[in-house]
């Protein structure tokens, strides 16, 4: 009981003190923070999206409470990435995490644009980037439906960049370990599973939808089961690393992504709810790993398929 499990990780060759990372979207640029939890806890950052222009995002109300979860229409608003590479991320580079930038486009072209602005910046700042093909808001579909507009994205970025990419997939596809196996195929070298589920939510007091757009992406711990469907049936077939993300509240939701195969997580709503839950799941994990004297956090990566953890 006495024994400290180790939390660090190698994810991509990126050394992580541990396996939780933030969601992008939900901890903002990643710096905000800094006065509220010690940042330099984290596993690492993943910044809110970020596009080739600024935008401002769609009409209010976007961000609506339902049962157990979150249901937003943000529609990717930001400052564009020149601003970005302004003032964000000379801030982030600050903090001693590693950064994972996450990038979207409208076209295969934006995203390359987006690269070559990354690209310019120094390398050691940003150690990965987090291609955003499962947002719902930019095309009326999210890319990953377009199986081989998602992988010209992969190849061409992946041509600009020489740090690692990571793709993070929508789960409103007929069969996820396809789509990530197609990732995989043109060089991502990690993909995030998953992104939020299409949902509505209406008032009845009045009739009307609770968001703008009616349709929103619904987030929070009622995904986590579907999520970490996706999560395990992906691992079957795939051989690059899964971020697992979806409804992680707590350390033990983290450790049964980990055990469904995640090599680490990103957690969104639960920092929305108190940022001071990433560093609670942080030391969740750490508990349980010592409760069940388990001497480091990578034994339990994609254990569920060989043995049943007492
Ligand atoms: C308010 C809000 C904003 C989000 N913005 C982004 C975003 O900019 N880019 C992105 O890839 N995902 C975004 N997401 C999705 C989250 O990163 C995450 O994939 C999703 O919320 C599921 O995880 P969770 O249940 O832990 O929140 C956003 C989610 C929420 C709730």
């Amino acid at each position: 009981m006495n024994m400290i499990p180790n939390l660090g990780i190698n994810f991509l060759g990126i050394e992580l003190k541990n396996p939780v990372l933030t969601a992008s979207g939900t901890f903002g640029y990643g710096y905000e923070a800094e006065d509220l939890i010690p940042l330099k806890k984290l596993g690492g950052i993943i910044t809110k999206t970020i596009t080739l222009h600024p935008r401002f995002g769609n009409p209010q109300p976007r961000i609506v409470e339902v049962e157990s979860g979150l249901l937003n229409t943000i529609g990717l608003q930001n400052i564009g990435v020149m601003s970005f590479i302004d003032e964000p991320l000379d801030r982030l580079s600050k903090i001693g995490v590693p950064i994972i930038v996450s990038i979207a486009g409208n076209t295969e072209k934006e995203y390359r644009e987006i690269a070559k602005i990354l690209n310019m910046q120094n390398n050691s700042i940003i150690s990965a980037v987090e291609l955003n093909l499962s947002c719902p808001n930019l095309r009326k579909k999210p890319i990953c439906h377009n199986l081989s507009l998602m992988q010209n994205i992969i190849k061409g970025v992946k041509k600009i960049l020489k740090i690692p990419i990571i793709a993070k997939l929508s789960p409103l596809v007929a069969d996820i370990p396809r789509l990530a196996l197609a990732a995989q195929n043109v060089g991502a070298n990690a993909v995030t599973l998953t992104n939020t589920y299409p949902a509505v939510a209406i008032n009845v007091k009045n009739f009307t939808p609770k968001l703008s757009t009616i349709n929103g992406g619904m987030s929070g711990s009622c995904i986590k089961p579907m999520s970490i469907y996706h999560v395990y049936n992906a691992y079957q077939r795939i051989k690059i690393p899964i971020v697992g993300c979806g409804g992680i509240m707590t350390g033990e939701d983290a450790i049964e992504f980990m055990l469904a195969g995640a090599s680490v997580v990103s957690v969104g709503s639960a920092s929305l709810v108190s940022p001071k839950n990433l560093i609670k799941i942080i030391n969740e994990i750490e508990f349980i790993l010592k409760c069940k004297s388990i001497k480091s956090i990578k034994e339990v990566i994609g254990i569920v398929n060989s043995k049943i953890l007492k």
